[in-house]
């Protein structure tokens, strides 16, 4: 008698979901524990690498002395760090509402309670940074807030792991910039260590889950993924220059111009946004229309094809 064998469609999914769990067990951190918070700062030692301040290079910059220049890097990151908490709280929200209709028994929603808890450590560990920094959490605007209380809520799961791959991404970059480079602070290396080795298994499980549901997606409904993606870094490039961030680090309101003119703001865009623009344009999110958005953004090199 024949065996009937049914070949299980979530098999891939499984599997790395499986190998995540394992990596999850063996090499994550408690920041609590894994940052020495009783050591001083280093004296001379850069919050943010110098050439990715957003005033590095501009009029304004020549003019400031070494220490105005590294209390501007000290707001700047704090201010990229409040950015980064309000995204780890969408981005466990929107896991949440994925575990909610799920079977609590399979390694994927498993891993995705292993990635919330993730978040949750995360978000404390930035906070307690910021503060030994010497300096004060950044609160979200409340059109940012207001807008993302809405779209954590009502964006579809496909949706929901293509903006959760978005900013993991460009964080990423960054991060192992900052944590490779040792003119900045040892405090914010650990931090962007600890962040880059975690984060790299969400980056990993989002890929999968999102090379699953886009080639599911109607013309429509990937077409409106793409605008959504497309106003998603339009406003982040928007509200990544934060008034407050000048204003705290003693400079006067012209440095925001400064800084939003500042064709090296536009390099640090691209560079971070590379790997997952390529990897957005082979699943098709970005694209046309989509394309000029995010070239104007700045996260699109200007000569890159539509
Ligand atoms: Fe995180
Ligand atoms: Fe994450």
């Amino acid at each position: 008698m024949a065996i009937e064998t049914t070949a299980d469609p979530l098999a891939g999914q499984t599997k790395k979901a499986r190998q995540l769990l394992v990596s999850s067990s063996r090499h994550s951190y408690d920041p609590r524990l894994d940052i020495d918070w009783d050591a001083p700062l280093v004296e001379g030692k850069w919050f943010l690498p110098e050439k990715r301040c957003t005033l590095y290079s501009t009029p304004i910059w020549d003019t400031l002395t070494l220490e105005q220049k590294i209390v501007s890097s000290r707001e700047e990151m704090a201010s990229s760090i409040g950015l980064g908490v309000w995204t780890e709280h969408m981005l466990l929200h929107m896991v949440s509402r994925y575990i909610y209709d799920r079977n609590v028994a399979t390694p994927q929603v498993q891993f995705a309670l292993t990635e919330v808890a993730d978040e949750v450590r995360h978000m404390i560990m930035f906070a307690n940074v910021v503060e030994k920094m010497g300096s004060e959490v950044y609160l979200t605007p409340w059109r940012i807030r207001e807008s993302g209380r809405l779209l954590k809520s009502v964006v579809p799961v496909a949706a929901l792991w293509a903006l959760i791959l978005l900013t993991e991404e460009i964080f990423d970059q960054i991060q192992r910039e900052v944590a490779a480079d040792e003119t900045v602070q040892p405090l914010v290396r650990t931090m962007s260590r600890i962040h880059v080795v975690e984060e790299a298994r969400h980056i990993s499980f989002a890929r999968t889950e999102l090379e699953r549901f886009v080639p599911q997606l109607s013309k429509a409904r990937l077409s409106a993924l793409r605008t959504l993606l497309a106003l998603s870094i339009q406003t982040f490039s928007q509200e990544f220059f934060n008034p407050l961030m000048y204003s705290r680090a003693g400079l006067p309101a012209s440095a925001r111009k400064e800084a939003v003119a500042n064709p090296y703001v536009r390099e640090t865009f691209s560079s971070a946004a590379e790997r997952i623009t390529t990897y957005y344009r082979s699943l098709g999110l970005i694209g046309g229309s989509s394309a000029r958005i995010w070239r104007k953004a700045g996260f699109l090199k200007a000569d890159s094809r539509d």
